[in-house]
């Protein structure tokens, strides 16, 4: 009897201090690593964002949880004004504004029910994720008493460098990671070995006699790849974004770009 209500105390305590875990879940089921996995059965729930109601990360999140026993708390993600990026190309406010929305809507749950919180990251929390400054927003407002970790997970550049059994980088040089926003003007600047993520369209212009090794929706429905010289398989790339596009219903792509030595 005196077990038992040590048990509920220790249980009690940890209730009272609210945990985030941070968990990188690769590019789907397939890449879940035994400690996320086990972290993940070890919470209490899962903490996602809810961008729209068939919101396909949301979907994998859920099929993730469902395996594990765990249950997901869905917060409405709050919206971001793109009207406003697009007028005054003041992006980083826009998503600064859309955190700060993020951060409260997070801490309110985190407040009302303790207990340890999973978020599940496509990829890796430390490739274009807010996750880990929203957590550490959260721990520094100080409004909840919140510990936090984060596990790693395969990001897409991974998965890519796998796929096309490639080294990202050559001997002893650099790769640099960037936007489709901003690769012209990184291009521009000298840059030679780049991997290009988060691209609404392909704008390769200038770089048709380097090489390439694009990939969409790697380890999912409707994987892609293509390599090659990129004036000569850039209609490739793009009928296989629209086969992908079609296949899944989504489209997520990158690649890299490299100058020819
Ligand atoms: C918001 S970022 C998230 C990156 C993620 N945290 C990671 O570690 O790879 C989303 C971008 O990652 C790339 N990406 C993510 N998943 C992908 C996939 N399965 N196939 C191809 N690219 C992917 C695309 O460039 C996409 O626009």
């Amino acid at each position: 009897m005196a077990e038992r209500s040590a048990v509920v105390e220790v249980r009690a305590q940890r209730a009272s201090r609210p945990r985030v875990r941070i968990l990188g879940i690769g590019m789907g089921p397939q890449h879940v690593t035994r400690e996320v996995a086990e972290a993940l059965r070890d919470a209490d729930y899962v903490l996602a964002a809810e961008k729209a109601e068939d919101d396909q990360l949301l979907a994998v999140r859920r099929r993730i949880a469902a395996d594990a026993g765990v249950p997901v708390v869905a917060v409405p993600d709050p919206r971001r004004d793109r009207a406003d990026v697009d007028a005054m190309g003041d992006y980083r406010r826009a998503v600064g504004d859309w955190h700060d929305a993020r951060v409260a809507a997070y801490e309110a749950v985190l407040a009302e029910r303790g207990g340890t919180a999973a978020m599940l990251v496509w990829g890796d929390a430390s490739l274009y994720d807010s996750s880990i400054r929203i957590v550490s927003a959260i721990a520094s407002r100080g409004v909840v008493d919140l510990e936090w970790d984060v596990l790693p997970g395969i990001s897409a550049p991974q998965l890519l460098a796998a796929r096309h059994r490639l080294v990202l980088n050559d001997v002893g040089r650099p790769v640099h990671v960037t936007t489709g926003r901003r690769l012209q003007e990184e291009i521009a600047a000298g840059l030679d070995n780049v991997v290009v993520m988060l691209n609404r369209h392909l704008d390769l212009a200038g770089c048709e006699d380097w090489d390439i090794w694009w990939g969409a929706n790697l380890g999912g429905v409707g994987e892609e790849l293509v390599a090659g010289r990129v004036g000569d398989v850039l209609p490739a790339i793009e009928a296989a974004r629209e086969r992908a596009k079609a296949a899944a219903g989504w489209l997520m792509d990158l690649y890299l770009v490299r100058r020819p030595s």
